[in-house]
């Protein structure tokens, strides 16, 4: 069967074959709220600009309308002869009211109407992400100044480094997660410009106004170059390597709760909602929620790349490769709010053990720069000296399987004759983070007022 909506100069129908690759119907149906939603601007621009008749502009709104409804209560039979969604709609809408419905598309064609489409729901995808995101930096940030004093190692090549606390390390998640943001918004910023009325690609005779579509749909302008609006789709990109940033972090954080769920480091315990068992082993308490937080974010990165691929070489203006960009998206944006709410629940649930975060912390000579810096404060050693004096130190604990605050004075005399019993003051680990008081630092205090100062943050928001 020729193709109802463009088959005037086709003596036949496609190849089954040609319809399977064509159709995108099987996903763009996504878009239905946006395409009526930008049709019905549209279409009352066309009537106030003398377009069309008043009349066929109200036909058109109240059978968008109709449709709107049909689809939302699932009663709409989509076609894939109809190829998309904008065909799929514009055929009903000829059903529901006759003749008017063919009026709708003056001025416009399928490829400004997907371009605004599509934006409208990348724009919806950012607005919706920046608020999962904000729950999410709540979670961490109570969390945080829950446990802004409790120790636990910090690691640099995952070996113990310096004792940091609990807040801390949580907070720094909530700085990541903040940038994230802030690119999510200047994302959004720069893609809010309507592509609507571009038409096919050279802009259309009718006397049009895109400023006042622009406006109907909630974008700053229209945007100033007919070719550019129907060929470009950086706005996706950009948006998808926002959302790959923000998987990135959250797939470190996941890699961080496997770590420490682990019986070896048991830092923290996931509640029953955030683990499941194992079919075999009764004791296995897994923590499935993060390992796919770290694995979802492999499609998410590859969406991009894969947008990034299909763009690179298309000469302007709209090619059908560019229909391959919304899968991408979608299944990007999908994957990301489920990522982004299951970190939320994770964070919320999560106890950590305060006796064995302290105990690792401990461990390890974690404190042999707290030793190090009291050998260049209290004596003025140069700090390679001191690194070397304490490096020695380290090397007689470890022989003797012992931490640093076990030597007897004499033992650390006979290294350097001029150390005090006044040493022992800086090798605990609660005397070690007390003391980063410097600007972001660990220190107890330094923690409850940054959370602090994200709670009000948030709040503000
Ligand atoms: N389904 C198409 C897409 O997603 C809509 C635009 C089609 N334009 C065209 N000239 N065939 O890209």
């Amino acid at each position: 069967m020729k193709n109802s909506m463009w088959g005037g100069r086709f003596s036949s129908g496609p190849d089954a074959i040609m319809e399977e690759i064509n159709a995108s119907i099987g996903f763009d149906r996504k878009l239905y709220r946006q395409d009526i939603r930008a049709s019905k601007a549209h279409a009352r621009m066309l009537a106030r600009q003398g377009i069309i008749g008043a009349d066929d502009a109200e036909k058109i709104v109240a059978g968008l309308d109709a449709i709107e409804g049909e689809i939302d209560a699932g009663t709409f039979t989509f076609s894939r002869a109809l190829e998309d969604i904008h065909l799929n709609i514009e055929s009903r809408l000829k059903t529901l009211i006759g003749e008017a419905a063919g009026r709708l598309h003056t001025a416009r064609s399928r490829n400004d109407q997907v371009a605004v489409d599509f934006r409208l729901w990348v724009r919806d995808a950012l607005d919706a992400t920046d608020a999962a995101l904000r729950d999410l930096q709540t979670a961490l940030t109570d969390k945080a100044a829950a446990h802004a004093g409790l120790v636990m190692p910090g690691f640099t090549h995952l070996q113990s480094a310096q004792p940091v606390t609990f807040g801390h390390h949580l907070l720094a998640y909530v700085e990541m997660i903040g940038r994230d943001r802030g690119r999510f918004r200047d994302a959004r910023v720069r893609m809010n410009e309507s592509p609507l009325g571009a038409a096919a690609l050279a802009g259309t005779s009718f006397p049009i106004d895109r400023t006042a579509t622009a406006e109907a749909l909630g974008f700053d302008r229209p945007t100033a170059n007919s070719l550019d609006s129907v060929s470009d789709r950086d706005f996706a990109i950009e948006a998808l390597a926002a959302a790959a940033l923000t998987a990135i972090h959250l797939s470190r954080f996941a890699e961080e709760i496997v770590i420490w769920t682990s019986a070896q480091f048991r830092f923290i315990r996931l509640s029953d909602r955030f683990t499941t068992g194992s079919s075999i082993m009764p004791q296995k308490r897994n923590p499935d929620a993060a390992e796919l937080v770290r694995a979802k974010t492999g499609r998410i990165i590859g969406a991009q790349n894969a947008l990034m691929i299909v763009m690179k070489g298309l000469p302007l203006a709209y090619q059908k490769d560019m229909q391959e960009d919304k899968e991408q998206v979608f299944d990007a944006f999908e994957s990301l709010e489920l990522v982004i709410a299951a970190m939320t629940g994770m964070v919320r649930d999560m106890e950590p053990d305060a006796a064995v975060m302290k105990a690792a912390a401990g461990s390890g000579y974690a404190t042999a720069t707290d030793l190090a810096d009291w050998l260049v404060r209290t004596l003025g050693l140069p700090f390679r000296e001191a690194h070397h004096v304490t490096g020695r130190i380290v090397g007689i604990a470890a022989e003797r399987s012992v931490e640093l605050d076990a030597l007897p004075l004499e033992t650390l005399q006979a290294v350097h004759a001029g150390i005090t019993a006044d040493v022992y003051s800086v090798l605990t680990v609660e005397s070690s983070v007390a003391s980063r008081t410097s600007y972001g630092g660990t220190a107890p205090d330094n923690v409850r007022a940054a959370a602090m100062r994200w709670r009000a943050r948030l709040a503000a928001e």
